[in-house]
């Protein structure tokens, strides 16, 4: 690779939410938030369902009662609330030049639907950001990582209620007006496409609380599609300079042969994936989608003015997840392998890793081309890494080859969409310090160059030690990718 192929002021770091990092759940006047009441899964019973939906309010109010006996690992998170000076340092040795977190929304409005600010929460991210700023490194801020005030699920049934989109689009103002000098990057919802995996986690929705389940996701769907775009609007106009992405977690499909069958199951998988950024870069719903609706007796409710959003604030980059890709078959019948938990089949050309999740690089070129050639608008991998098991060795060292690997393997085939002439930002590894699995809250499943030394009940100094790839990492920051 020449040394020309990452851009100048290519933006290197790492990625994080506040849910899985801060810990310090119910100190300096936050709320309950979604994550906070979803609890451990147990090796034995990972895989069965989406580990992290909670579905019916009887659910949550037993979750709500088990306080203290339960495991809720996100409550601890890794102490980032208290430790945040110590990691950015780490972060900052490793020459990052961007750092992504999450701003808990129930810090800075604990029920959510309060018009005054908690001081408290503000003052916090002011901290952080600071410390960032002393050290050079620029915050990528996601506005809404799963971190929904609770009250609005109890109270409004999540997304699923249009005044919701005052709410978040109030919270939204207030951040951009308190930190407009601080944060330049924006990201609007983490992976707004969770919500069909997990209504619960993506919108805040029971589902037992609904007769037409798949029409009250989509219409949650369409009411953050608007808070959204209202956010970008408030972001341009309060912080001059600003740029703000929508985030989408990627799936790239394949067909599972060359039958033209599996070869429109696959695209069938893809257009499902892309219509989130569909509505959110080219701001309109797609054909494709309209008859989806129609045929499945959906009906989006919009109000007037509602398209005029859509279409005039656009973000102004999109940014992206990538862990996987899938394979469709067109044959409903066929005996289907498991692949990645239980979204396609499995890929014979691909190993997995520890949980399942199959590894596929060069899946990063095609999906960096495809998104590319549809969109035309830079694109930002905000999050991509290897989740696995670490061992400390005798004297200290954590030697993680295989994650090394993995991110070598990623990086250079990002370096080839470059050369293809994609239109990279950036790229932030994610968890770059160990941090709180989304999936299945365990702290064993690791993704960091920074070790933290906790367990999944909780047990440990919470100590941050360096692993092998922590050096690894800086080197290819410091040749800007030229060595790998
Ligand atoms: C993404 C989320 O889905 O994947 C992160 O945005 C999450 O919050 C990451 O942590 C990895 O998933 P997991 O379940 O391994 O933590």
């Amino acid at each position: 690779m020449t040394s020309t192929t990452f851009p100048k002021g290519f933006l290197w770091g790492g990625a994080t939410a506040a849910n899985q990092l801060e810990g310090a759940y119910n100190e300096g006047g936050k709320g309950l938030s979604i994550f906070d009441m979803v609890s451990f899964v147990p090796k034995e019973e990972r895989g069965k369902d989406i580990e992290m939906d909670v579905k019916s309010e009887e659910e949550l109010n037993a979750l709500l009662e088990e306080t203290g006996k339960t495991n809720f690992p996100k409550r601890r998170g890794i102490d980032f609330y208290h430790r945040y000076k110590e990691d950015i340092a780490l972060f900052a040795e490793m020459g990052f030049k961007t750092f992504r977190l999450s701003i808990s929304w129930p810090r800075i409005f604990p029920n959510g639907d309060e018009q005054t600010p908690n001081e408290e929460g503000l003052a916090f991210y002011d901290r952080v950001f600071d410390e960032l700023q002393e050290h050079g490194i620029e915050p990528l801020v996601t506005l809404s990582h799963y971190e929904m005030p609770l009250h609005l699920v109890q109270k409004y049934n999540g997304w699923a209620d249009r005044r919701l989109v005052d709410f978040f689009v109030h919270y939204a103002e207030t951040v951009f007006n308190r930190y407009k000098d601080k944060v330049k990057y924006w990201l609007t919802f983490n992976e707004i496409n969770i919500s069909m995996f997990s209504p619960y986690i993506g919108s805040g929705i029971l589902v037992d609380r609904l007769e037409h389940k798949e029409q009250a996701v989509y219409q949650a769907l369409h009411h953050q599609f608007v808070a959204s775009a209202k956010a970008v609007k408030a972001c341009h106009e309060i912080i001059p300079g600003s740029q703000i992405g929508c985030m989408l977690a990627r799936m790239e499909s394949y067909p599972e042969t060359c039958s033209p069958d599996d070869v429109q199951a696959a695209l069938d998988e893809d257009q499902k994936n892309l219509f989130f950024t569909d509505v959110q870069v080219r701001g309109y719903y797609p054909g494709f989608m309209k008859r989806y609706f129609k045929e499945n007796n959906i009906e989006i409710e919009m109000l007037p003015g509602d398209k005029d959003i859509l279409l005039e604030h656009t973000v102004d980059f999109l940014s992206f997840s990538y862990y996987m890709s899938i394979v469709a078959s067109g044959n409903p019948d066929k005996a289907k392998e498991k692949g990645n938990f239980s979204l396609g089949i499995k890929n014979p050309y691909l190993e997995a890793s520890d949980w399942g999740w199959q590894i596929d690089p060069k899946g990063l070129r095609i999906t960096l081309n495809k998104m590319y050639d549809r969109y035309q608008v830079p694109l930002f991998i905000v999050e991509n890494g290897l989740g696995a098991y670490d061992v400390v060795e005798e004297d200290g060292s954590i030697n993680d080859d295989y994650r090394i690997d993995y991110l070598q393997a990623h990086i250079e085939q990002m370096g080839e969409a470059i050369k293809d002439g994609v239109e990279l930002m950036g790229y932030t590894s994610w968890g770059c310090i160990d941090l709180i699995s989304a999936s299945t809250s365990e702290m064993s499943k690791r993704y960091g160059f920074i070790y933290v030394d906790q367990d999944d009940y909780g047990n440990g100094t919470l100590e941050r030690r360096k692993k092998k790839s922590f050096d690894w990492y800086k080197n290819v920051i410091a040749t800007n990718g030229e060595e790998l």
